[in-house]
C-alpha cells in the first residue's frame, strides 16, 4: 500500500468516525476535579439521643426489643431515611457548601429522635454522605460550595428506635450537560430495575443482572467495589448484593430479610481509581462522572417493599423538579 493510499484510507476512517468533538462533558477534561475541602467542627448530638452500637465501646449497653417489631420498626427508620432526603433536597442549589447539607440532614435526624448514622461510624466525621461528580460514593461533606453542572449524590442513614433506615439520590445541580442528565436518569431506572428483580425464594445475584443489563445497554458501566448489604440493627450486614451479575451471588432471599440496594454507575470505567487520604472518598479510574440511587426493601411474601418512601409514594418516581431542573 501506498503513502497516498494510506492516507486516503486514514482520512475515510476518520470520516466515518465523524467530526472530531470537543472533550465530552462525562470526562474530566471539561471541568475540574473535585478536591477536598476544610471540613467544620463536629456537630453534637443531644444526650438523650440514643446512640448505635458502634459508638459505645466494647462491652456497651444497647435494649434489645422483641424481633417481632424489627419491621415495623424498618418502617419507620425507612420513612425517616425518606423524609431527611426530602428536607436536603430543596437545598441542593448552585452556592450551597455540602457542610449545610450535613446540618441539614444532622438537625433533621435528631428532630426525628433519631442519630445519623454516618457520624462517627469507623471514624466517618460526618452526618451524611455528598459525593459530587467522578466521586462514586463516601464522600465527605466540607467548605465546597456547589457549582451549575455538578451532580452530587446525597446519602442519608438514620439510626431510629434500634434500626437504620439507609437512602440516597443524585441531584442535578442546576442545568446539567445533557450525558450527566442521561447518566442519573439511567441509574435511577437502575435501581428500580433492581427492585423489580428481588422476589421471596429468588437469588441475589438476579439483582445485579438487572442492573448491568439496564447500565450496559445505555453504555454506562457498573461499579464492582462496593455493594449492597443487609440493613437492620446493624448498619452494614449479610447478605452481599453486587450490582453486576455475579453468579457466586447464588444466596436466596427470604421473606423478612431487609436490605440495600444502591447501584454506582459510570459514564466510563467502573474501576475505582483510588481512596482520598481521608480514608473514604472514592473516585472513579478516569475521572468520569458517576451517580447513585438507594433504597432499603424488604422482602416479603409476595413481593418486595420500598421502605425508604413516603406514605402513597411509590417507587417508580418521574424525575422531580428538584432533580430535574435545579
Ligand atoms: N450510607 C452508606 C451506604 O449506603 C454508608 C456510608 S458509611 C459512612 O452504605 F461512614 F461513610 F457514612
Ligand atoms: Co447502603
Ligand atoms: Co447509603
Amino acid at each position: 500500500m501506498t503513502k497516498r493510499q494510506q492516507k486516503r484510507r486514514l482520512d475515510r476512517r476518520r470520516d466515518a468516525a465523524g467530526p472530531a468533538v470537543p472533550a465530552a462533558p462525562t470526562t474530566a477534561g471539561a471541568r475540574s476535579r473535585v478536591r477536598a475541602g476544610r471540613l467544620s467542627p463536629e456537630r453534637p448530638v443531644p444526650s438523650h439521643i440514643p446512640r448505635p452500637p458502634y459508638l459505645h465501646g466494647p462491652g456497651g449497653f444497647v435494649p434489645s426489643f422483641p424481633p417481632g417489631q424489627l419491621v415495623e420498626r424498618m418502617r419507620a427508620a425507612g420513612r425517616a431515611a425518606r423524609e431527611v432526603l426530602l428536607e436536603i433536597a430543596p437545598a441542593v442549589v448552585p452556592g450551597v457548601t455540602t457542610d449545610e447539607l450535613d446540618a441539614i440532614a444532622h438537625e433533621a435526624c435528631i428532630a426525628r429522635g433519631g442519630y445519623p448514622s454516618p457520624l462517627n461510624y469507623r471514624g466517618y466525621p460526618k452526618s451524611l454522605c455528598t459525593s459530587i461528580n467522578e466521586v462514586i460514593c463516601h464522600g465527605i461533606p466540607d467548605d465546597r460550595p456547589l457549582d451549575v453542572g455538578d451532580i452530587v449524590n446525597c446519602d442519608v442513614t438514620i439510626y431510629l428506635d434500634g434500626v437504620h433506615g439507609d437512602h440516597s439520590e443524585t441531584f442535578l445541580v442546576g442545568e446539567c450537560e445533557p450525558e450527566a442528565v442521561r447518566l442519573v436518569r439511567v441509574t435511577r431506572e437502575c435501581l428500580w430495575h433492581g427492585i423489580a428483580a428481588v422476589r421471596p425464594g429468588g437469588r441475589v445475584n438476579e439483582i445485579g443482572r438487572a442492573i448491568q443489563d439496564h447500565a450496559e445497554a445505555a453504555g454506562f458501566g457498573v461499579v464492582r467495589m462496593f455493594v449492597g448489604h443487609g440493613v437492620g440493627r446493624e448498619f452494614h450486614t449479610t447478605p452481599t448484593i453486587p450490582h453486576y451479575y455475579d453468579p457466586d451471588a447464588d444466596g436466596i432471599l427470604e421473606p423478612g430479610v431487609t436490605f440495600t440496594i444502591e447501584p454506582m454507575i459510570t459514564a466510563g470505567s467502573y474501576e475505582v481509581g483510588r481512596i482520598w487520604p481521608d480514608g473514604w472518598t472514592a473516585v472513579t479510574a478516569d475521572a468520569s462522572l458517576t451517580a447513585q440511587f438507594e433504597h432499603t426493601l424488604l422482602v416479603t411474601a409476595s413481593g418486595v417493599e420500598v421502605l425508604t418512601l413516603l406514605p402513597g409514594e411509590s417507587w417508580e418516581l418521574p424525575l422531580r423538579d428538584a432533580s430535574a431542573r435545579r
